[in-house]
């Protein structure tokens, strides 16, 4: 199926992982795609490895000049913008009593003022172009709830979740639809990161705790990037046209909103 056939979108965060899925899963469905990552040298190499249709640029979404550049350039490789996937994110654990300024200060400003403010420049965008537009955004189960040892990712998730609500319906009103996905565990070199620091913090055997949470989830198994690209695809065709401002649990039944 062709279902983003001339539909042109910029996914954050793609060198890797479910961006890269997303991208690829994109242009399978006909869409131009502009993968933005931090690693110049992954995201190049990413895209290059994607071939006809895969642009790339190298974009820092904590830094309000790279994003405004990213975005320039990837207007100008595309023509035009249509669809933002705002997926590019950290993720950190620690005890309370650990937690560091230096630390919150990073997640936030790539999980949350980067959400923000890529939103934003997509929007300008779209805004401009007087067509519309559709923008996802990354969330998580963490987002949902508490973890006792993930306060300040699970806060930064949340606010993910919140920002989706108010850019939602303040944008509708210029055709712009924002959404979010809340993924569950998701297999990839993200998770690899978060064993090794539940490994630290609970004592527990590499690969332990990835095992723990696969069991757990009701599906029965951890997702994986593709699990998450229906729901990537159908937030961005006009069949969710009247869907707005809200966040989708893409989990194997891990957490019912
Ligand atoms: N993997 C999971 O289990 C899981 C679960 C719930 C939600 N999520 C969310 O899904 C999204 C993708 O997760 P993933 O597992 O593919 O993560 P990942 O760590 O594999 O990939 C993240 C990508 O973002 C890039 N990045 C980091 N900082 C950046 C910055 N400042 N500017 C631009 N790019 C930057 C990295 O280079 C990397 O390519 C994230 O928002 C994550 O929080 C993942």
């Amino acid at each position: 199926m062709m279902r983003l056939a001339g539909k042109t979108a910029l996914i954050t965060g793609a060198a890797r992982g479910i961006g890269l899925e997303f991208a690829r899963a994109y242009l399978a469905e006909g869409a131009t795609v502009t993968l933005a990552d931090i690693n110049a040298a992954a995201v190049q190499a990413a895209a290059a490895a994607l071939g006809p249709g895969a642009h790339a640029v190298q974009m820092d979404v904590a830094d309000p000049a790279s994003i405004e550049a990213g975005f320039a350039e990837a207007v100008a490789q595309m023509g035009r913008l249509d669809i933002l996937i705002n997926n590019a994110a950290l993720f950190t654990a620690q005890p309370i009593v650990e937690i560091t300024r230096a630390d919150y200060d990073r997640i936030f400003s790539v999980n949350v003022a980067g959400t923000l403010f890529c939103l934003q420049a997509a929007a300008r965008q779209m805004i401009a172009q007087g067509a519309g537009g559709r923008i996802i955004n990354m969330a998580s189960q963490a987002g949902r709830r508490g973890e006792s040892l993930v306060a300040v990712y699970c806060a930064s998730k949340a606010a993910v979740i919140s920002l989706t609500q108010s850019a939602g319906l303040n944008l509708i009103a210029h055709g712009i639809t924002v959404n979010a996905i809340a993924p569950g565990v998701v297999e990839g070199e993200h998770w690899d990161h978060v064993d090794s620091l539940f490994a630290r913090y609970e004592g527990k055997a590499p690969g332990q705790k990835k095992r723990e949470v696969a069991a757990a989830v009701p599906f029965g198994r951890m997702g994986t990037a593709q699990d998450l690209t229906g729901m990537a695809i159908f937030l961005a065709t006009p069949e969710a046209d009247y869907i707005c401002a809200q966040t989708f649990g893409v989990d194997g039944g891990n957490w019912m909103a």
